[in-house]
């Protein structure tokens, strides 16, 4: 049987799971944008299967790097009661501590005055788009983007503009031409400036630079979504934001130890202009009080332990060996058939289909491969405009090469099946 994901098409927002507010009055209207995820409900789709799937669709790190045993054990050793009761909003003092003296000295040293710890990523972007979003502002998005982040601006009203990437990242002329189109000025820039999710591309810095000059003259705040910097494996360090222009109040960064750590401990942190700290407080104060207690105490226990650099130079090695595996099985399996991003980092490669392929559409190509027991994220649905029907993205993080070589020979297969079926309709 074919199994597809709830709201894949490319209607009303691809990429994101339609609305669910028929026929629930008195809902407010803003339950409407609140359109979810196909990346996130790929989780229980793929838990809902019974067959044998390899999984290159959610954007998890390699459950053979997170450092369990080290979590219960510092688990046993910090927690106390202290650890299970309401903790202080902006974050366990511990934490933020550590977080400045780990980071002092490096390219990105967080202060104290600057920082909020959050509940993951998502909650960084969530603060940052209520912050800053009325109904109807323009936002500018990545395209391809990290959908759960335009989702989340989408959530506050904003109207999306989509400007196309290449190699370099976010094209930033077209982006200059984009929004004079518009005949209006963006609110929000948002950009996920290294290995980006969903393509594996980096921003330049002569375009970060442009980006930053752009923002100064439109009076647009850059939303910085970083989680994979952190994840170089190959090429030279690009500046971020924060360096090429410090304490700059246009810039709001946002951090995750999701990819770094663990993703299920669900503990990040937002770097932005000190002035917003109350009203971040605030916002944070009405939406979880504060971030889960006993886990902010394992990642201050895992900082204070000094293994975080040995810790980060075993998942680059790591990561580098799975994507070098996972470009050599496509070689091997789909060779020419299609065109993949060659990441210096992070977790993604995006394939787009060549030739006569490119006639099957990702959603078609999702379905049959499913089937065949493998899972990636169709393009449409990294798209809110749904684009990319000819593409797709491939998370080569969570899957060993052994498994990713089996995971590119199905998906072979399924490209030959959907190519047999002909156009989709
Ligand atoms: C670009 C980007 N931003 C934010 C997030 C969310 O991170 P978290 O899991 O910490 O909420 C992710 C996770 O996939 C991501 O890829």
């Amino acid at each position: 049987m074919l199994t597809t994901i709830e709201g894949l098409g490319p209607k009303p927002t691809a990429g994101l799971v339609g609305p669910a507010s028929e026929g629930l009055q008195p809902l407010a209207r803003r339950a409407d944008g609140l359109v979810g995820s196909v990346i996130d409900s790929s989780t229980s789709l793929l838990a809902a299967q019974e067959h044998d799937i390899v999984r290159f669709a959610m954007g998890a790190p390699a459950p053979e790097v997170i450092p369990v045993e080290l979590f219960k054990q510092l688990a046993t050793q910090a927690h106390d009661e202290g650890s299970y009761t309401y903790g202080a909003t902006e974050g366990e003092p511990g934490l933020i501590e550590a977080l400045v003296a780990v980071t002092a000295g490096t390219d990105e040293p967080v202060r104290e005055e600057r920082v909020v710890i959050t509940s993951g990523g998502m909650q960084g972007l969530d603060l940052a788009f209520k912050l800053y979003v009325d109904p109807g502002d323009l936002v500018v998005v990545e395209s391809p983007t990290y959908t759960n982040g335009s989702g989340t601006a989408l959530a506050y009203g904003a109207d999306l503009l989509e400007v196309p990437c290449d190699d370099d990242g976010m094209d930033v002329e077209q982006l200059e031409r984009l929004v004079d189109e518009t005949g209006r000025t963006p609110k929000a820039i948002y950009t996920i400036p290294n290995f980006q999710n969903p393509s594996g591309v980096t921003l330049s810095e002569e375009r970060r630079v442009r980006m930053i000059e752009l923002a100064h003259r439109w009076g647009s705040v850059i939303v910085d979504d970083d989680p994979y910097g952190l994840l170089r494996f190959a090429g030279q360090p690009v500046r971020g934001f924060n360096q090429l222009s410090p304490d700059d109040p246009l810039i709001f960064s946002v951090r995750t130890f999701s990819k770094i750590l663990a993703p299920g401990l669900r503990v990040g942190w937002v770097d932005a202009d000190p002035r917003l700290r109350q009203l971040l407080i605030n916002a944070k104060q009405a939406m979880d009080t504060c971030t889960n207690v006993p886990n902010q105490h394992v990642v201050e226990g895992f900082i204070r332990s000094g293994g975080l650099e040995a810790h980060l130079e075993g998942l680059r090695s790591e990561y580098r060996k799975r994507k070098d595996a996972m470009q050599d099985s496509i070689r091997r399996h789909l060779g020419d058939r299609v065109r993949t991003t060659d990441p210096e980092g992070g977790f993604f490669l995006w394939v787009t289909l060549q030739g006569e392929d490119a006639q099957v559409s990702s959603q078609q190509l999702f379905e049959i491969a499913l089937a065949e027991g493998v899972a990636f994220i169709p393009g449409t649905a990294l798209s809110p405009s749904g684009q990319f029907a000819d593409a797709f993205r491939l998370c080569f993080a969570s899957t060993s090469p052994e498994r990713t070589d089996v995971g590119i020979e199905r998906l072979a297969r399924a490209l030959d099946r959907a190519r047999a079926q002909g156009p989709a309709v």
